[in-house]
This record gives structure tokens, sequence and C-alpha cells, in this order.
């Protein structure tokens, strides 16, 4: 199968020699090239160039005329919790009359309110739903993705978390990476300390051995898990050869960052509160900071101090975290503008931070996130546009046209 992407008005973030991620200064160049072609071979970018180079089109099996849009590599999306069941739009309400999400956490809603409904939620209509959900965020240009377990919160209910990750994985050609999120929040009715313990002596082990986890997480928070507990589970989860990729500094900065750091974790995130020691410890190490503006967005919460990061030479990814409670929504289209809007990062810093930066935070830096000979040709292209600068500055709309999967349309 051979494709040919021609008279493209502008080819983004193309780099000829890959790079694994992007820091500081560096993020704020997306190399782009005017009046270029785009050539895929069996899915993988094959070629590219400016027009005046482009391969005569009667080797190719499809050729598509891209005048005034742009192409770009479809976005990566490296931390949500996309398979959940039902939704908790009551608790929204309750807060915009008042309550707060952790007074609502206390109450027994939450992410206790979701693991309820998850565990009396057949595995079957858990896929249909999370299926859904896929399929719109490929439609708006997501090409890899990263999901979490973390609402079922018992041994047997993670697990089909996990196993409805891993079918979600078989069925769609996007790179899907599951996490395993035990430590999401300490079951009703159940010690902390001992569910620590169960994390670690029975669902590690179980869901190694399953091949259902690429990564561990631990919600690191005041009222959930202590950086004592966060150490302890990372340390069985690398035995076990699960990388962290953790959320921290959601409310309070509590250590988890600098924990994360000397774990090798491969990101920390959320880091909506950001202290001097925070910063120092992510500097010369291989952790990627990564926000989540859309929970900032829904909470009404700080958002994520990206100059502050950038500025320090640091890296920075963006990702949804679509999830019931604090980001009801998987658009990385919305998630890049309100970077922009919000965090004062320029389109170049935050298209880098949704592509190539996205895809190291999900190991997935040699395979995607660039257009780069040899990798996946997983790429999006936009509706007749200006320029870049448009798609996040008409915030809330979705310029996306069409997604290409391994150079396949999926709509
Ligand atoms: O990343 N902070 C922890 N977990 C999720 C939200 C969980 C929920 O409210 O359901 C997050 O924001
Ligand atoms: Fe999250």
């Amino acid at each position: 199968m051979t494709l040919l992407v021609k008279n493209i008005k502008e080819l983004l973030q193309v780099r000829e020699t890959s790079v694994s991620f992007l820091s500081g200064k560096a993020m704020g160049e997306l190399p782009a090239i005017k009046n270029a072609f785009l050539a895929v071979e069996n899915g993988i970018i094959s070629d590219y160039g400016i027009m005046r180079d482009c391969p005569d089109e009667t080797g190719f099996d499809t050729v598509l005329d891209a005048s005034g849009k742009l192409v770009l590599p479809t976005w990566c999306d490296s931390h949500t919790h996309l398979v959940f069941a039902g939704n908790r739009e009551g608790e929204f309400v309750d807060r915009i009359h008042g309550l707060t999400y952790e007074e609502i956490a206390k109450k027994g809603g939450g992410i206790l309110n979701s693991a309820k409904t998850l565990q009396n939620t057949s595995e079957e209509d858990l896929y249909e739903q999370s299926k859904t959900r896929l399929k719109a965020v490929m439609a708006m240009g997501t090409g890899a993705i990263e999901i979490k377990s973390g609402y079922g919160l018992s041994l047997e209910a993670e697990l089909k978390m996990l196993r409805v990750i891993k079918r979600l994985k078989e069925a769609f050609p996007i790179s899907v990476k599951a996490t395993f999120l035990g430590a999401h929040a300490v079951p009703k009715n159940t010690d902390k300390a001992a569910y620590v313990n169960h994390i670690i002596q029975d669902m590690i082990p179980r869901i190694a051995e399953a091949k259902l986890a690429d990564y561990i997480d631990v919600f690191c928070e005041t009222g959930y898990f202590s950086v004592a507990d966060t150490k302890a589970i990372l340390k069985v989860g690398k035995s076990y050869n699960l990388q962290a990729k953790i959320h921290v500094n959601q409310f309070t900065s509590i250590g988890g960052v600098a924990a994360g750091v000397e774990n090798q974790a491969l990101s920390v995130d959320h880091l909506e509160l950001l202290t001097a020691s925070d910063v120092q410890a992510l500097k010369n190490s291989m952790t990627m900071p990564v926000a989540l503006p859309g929970c900032s967005y829904f909470l009404g919460i700080p958002y994520t101090p990206a100059r502050t990061i950038i500025d320090a030479g640091l890296p920075l990814a963006l990702a949804t975290d679509y999830n019931p409670g604090s980001a009801p929504s998987g658009n990385m289209n919305f998630v890049v503008s309100t970077a922009c809007v919000k965090m004062q990062m320029t389109p170049e810093e935050a298209i880098n931070a949704a592509t190539i930066n996205g895809a190291y935070a999900m190991g997935l830096e040699n395979e995607l996130g660039s257009i780069t000979k040899g990798k996946l040709a997983n790429f999006s292209i936009t509706e007749p546009i200006n320029s870049y600068s448009f798609l996040p500055y008409s915030f809330g709309e979705n310029h996306i046209e069409s997604v290409y999967i391994k150079g396949q349309n999926i709509g």
C-alpha cells in the first residue's frame, strides 16, 4: 500500500533525525516545510520534501491533494483514564453549587463513585463505552494514547479494566499503552496500609504476570498516597519491569516529584503546584513533566506553570487526563489551545509538547511524534487554514479534517 499527499500548504514537525524529546528553548522551534509532499509505504513514512521534488504520482495506490491544508503528526496523548463507566455530571453540578473536588471525594464521591459504578458494569459494557470514546478522540487527531486502570480498586475490577485496555489495543490501529493505577484511591472501609500491601503483594505480580500493563502509576497526594507509599509501590513495580508514570503535585507539593525522578519515572504528571525544589529535582533527569490543562480548566485549579518549567530548560508534554471526574474531555485540540491561552505556551511549544514530547512520555518517541522517515505514518490533515497558530487560536473548534493511522484513513 502506497500513499502520496501532495500540495501540502505546510508540513509540520519535520525532523530529519528523530529527537527523543525537546526541552527549554528548543521547544520553541517547530520545523516545517511549505508546499510539501508526504509519501507513505506500508504504513511507514517513506519520503517527504518540497513539491519540486515530488515523485511521479502514477507510482502510488492513493493520491491526496492537500492544497490549502496543513499536515502534522497525530497527537500523542500520554495520560488518560479513558476506560471508565458512566459519568459524574452530578458532582459537576455539586461543584457549581460550591462544593470542592476534595469535599466531594470525602463524601464518598469522586474516584470511589466511579469505582462503584465500574465494579457494577460488565466487561462488555465497559468495552463498548470505552470504544465509543476512543473512536471519538481518534477522529479529533489522537494517534497514540496511554490509558490507566484505577477505577477498579479491587484485583478483579482492576484486571477487568486492564483487559478492556488490552482489547482496545488489539481492536484499534493506534498505539495504546496500559498503566496500572491500583493506587488511585483507598477503597471504602479499607485500611490504607493493608491496601498498599495488597497492591504490592497481590495486584502487581498478577498484573505483570498477565502482561496487562506497560507502566505503573500512583496518585501521590495529601489524603491519597504518601511519598513513602509511592516509593514502596514504585520499587516493587520496577522489579516487575513496570516503569513509573505518576500523578503528583495536583493539589499539594509533598516530595512526589523527587520520588518519581529517583525511581526513574518516565513522567511526572499534573504539577499544578510546583516548587523550586520540584524544578530542581527534574533538572538533568530523563523524567518528562506532563501538564493536564483540561483538568485545571474543569476544576478551576491553577494551571501547571509551563513558563517556569520551559524557561528552566526543562521539557514539557501536554495530555488530556480524560476521566469522568476532573477532565471529561479527550480533545487534544482543546488541550493545545488551552496551553497557549492559559499557560503562555507558544503554538510551537504546545505542538511539540503534544506530539514528540507526548510520544516520549509513552516510550514511543522512535515510532511517533514527528514527520521522520521510518516512523509510523500517523498524521492529521487540517481543513484549509491560514497557519498553524489558527489551531490554538480558534479555541473550542476542531480543524482536523481527516486522520491517517499507519497510512490508513480512519475518518
Ligand atoms: O488525574 N487525580 C487523580 N486522578 C484523576 C481524577 C480522578 C477522578 O476524579 O475520577 C486525575 O485528575
Ligand atoms: Fe490522571
